[in-house]
């Protein structure tokens, strides 16, 4: 390997949210972050060389995104998803939230429907609700057997008609890393444009696929399901540039795309940010062989959490994911009610994951934990995790 993913990194004292604000939402500064999607491991050097390149010149005015910027992403788009996408499409956003927002109030009015599918990242279902329209929930099946998830096609073509406006999907899934399957995606896809429904697709975990899957962006299926479509990209994840707030939105039909452009104007928020410009280029022309090599330094974290789990912990049942460096634990067989179950792993097992409960009510007994994280971290987590399960039948269930 070239690049050092077990070097672990100091964060605290960088204005981490991950790493500095563990007291303040956590309450004890032994908890380890397991949380918040981001990841413990530097970046690529090209970028932190474009970045210092950029920040030596000393003058940080107004920003413009350049052909350069746009040849990136889309020479990115097309070699990594054989997606042609046409510079015209291409608009931005500070992230893929802010989009979502901007999307919101742009095609739908207070009152209107919008369709997701839990268990999903909290704030796909908190926009909706949050600006006052009616939330509709297309539930994921989870056949527990297999340990795996479902689109529920039929719950789905039941719940859409008129009254729906937009369908949110997020793909890959978050928090279960499913890769979603070219027929799901036609079929909801289909769906949606005989009702008018146009569906943002949230792609932002898409260049984190693991090994024997693959990615299809929802725009790549047909020019008619693109031209109702809307697509949220960010290298954020990718590249670990979260704090760099760049972000695209891709709209191949004009007249939806000019819909958008004028919302986000009206919120001045069309301008990029210096550093986030040049290191969203330097990541797609240089950062390849960083990410190939990062998918598989995810993939060992996987299949170690996934032995060690196995092995020393069966009451806990891993998920597998597809993508994403986030995984579901199932851990219902601890027998703790979803409160008990946040205190067990706060108070007596010390790392701080994302609560099932958050993702919809589908989740409850849930963990999502992020891998993204030397395995010497991995290892510490998932050995305060063993010791504590072990301790349970001993210590009682926590209140
Ligand atoms: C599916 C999904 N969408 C959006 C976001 C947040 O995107 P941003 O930070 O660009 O607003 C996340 C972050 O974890 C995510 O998992």
């Amino acid at each position: 390997m070239k690049y050092d993913f077990n070097e672990t990194i100091l964060r605290k004292g960088y204005n981490s949210r991950k790493w500095d604000d563990v007291k303040e939402l956590f309450g004890d500064d032994e908890i380890l972050p397991m949380w918040i999607a981001d990841m413990d491991f530097k970046v690529c050097p090209q970028i932190v060389e474009a970045i210092t390149n950029r920040a030596s010149h000393g003058v940080f005015g107004y920003a413009t995104r350049s052909d350069s910027y746009y040849s990136a992403l889309i020479t990115w788009l097309e070699k990594r998803h054989s997606w042609k996408v046409k510079k015209d499409w291409i608009t931005f956003s500070p992230g893929v939230l802010p989009a979502l927002k901007l999307i919101i109030e742009t095609y739908t009015k207070p009152g209107d429907k919008i369709i997701c599918q839990p268990p999903v990242y909290p704030p796909i279902f908190e926009t909706i609700t949050e600006s006052g329209r009616v939330l509709v929930e297309n539930p994921l099946i989870y056949d527990e057997h297999k340990r795996e998830y479902y689109m529920d096609i039929e719950d789905f073509s039941s719940k859409i008609d008129s009254s729906v406006k937009l369908f949110i999907l997020c793909n890959p899934h978050n928090p279960i890393g499913k890769v979603w399957d070219k027929e799901d995606l036609i079929k909801i896809g289909e769906k949606c444009l005989a009702n008018n429904v146009v569906v943002v697709s949230d792609e932002i975990h898409c260049d984190l696929v693991l090994p024997g899957f693959k990615h299809i962006p929802f725009a790549t299926l047909s020019d008619k399901l693109a031209n109702n479509s809307i697509t949220c990209l960010s290298p954020s994840k990718t590249f670990n540039l979260a704090g760099l707030q760049t972000a695209n939105v891709i709209i191949p039909n004009k007249e939806l795309r000019e819909k958008y452009i004028n919302t986000l104007n009206s919120y001045y928020l069309a301008k990029t940010n210096t550093f986030g410009i040049v290191a969203l280029e330097a990541a797609y022309k240089y950062g390849e062989e960083w990410l190939n090599e990062l998918i598989l330094y995810l993939k060992d974290n996987l299949e170690y959490l996934k032995n060690f789990i196995n092995h020393n912990i069966p009451q806990i049942k891993v998920v597998e994911p597809e993508s994403t460096y986030l995984v579901w634990l199932d851990c219902r067989e601890l027998g703790l009610d979803e409160k008990q179950l946040e205190t067990f792993m706060l108070k007596k097992v010390k790392i701080a994951m994302d609560e099932g409960y958050i993702f919809g009510v589908e989740g409850k007994g849930f963990e999502r934990i992020n891998i993204a994280c030397s395995r010497r971290t991995l290892e510490m987590a998932l050995n305060r995790l063993n010791n504590a399960v072990k301790n349970l039948t001993k210590t009682g269930v926590p209140n």
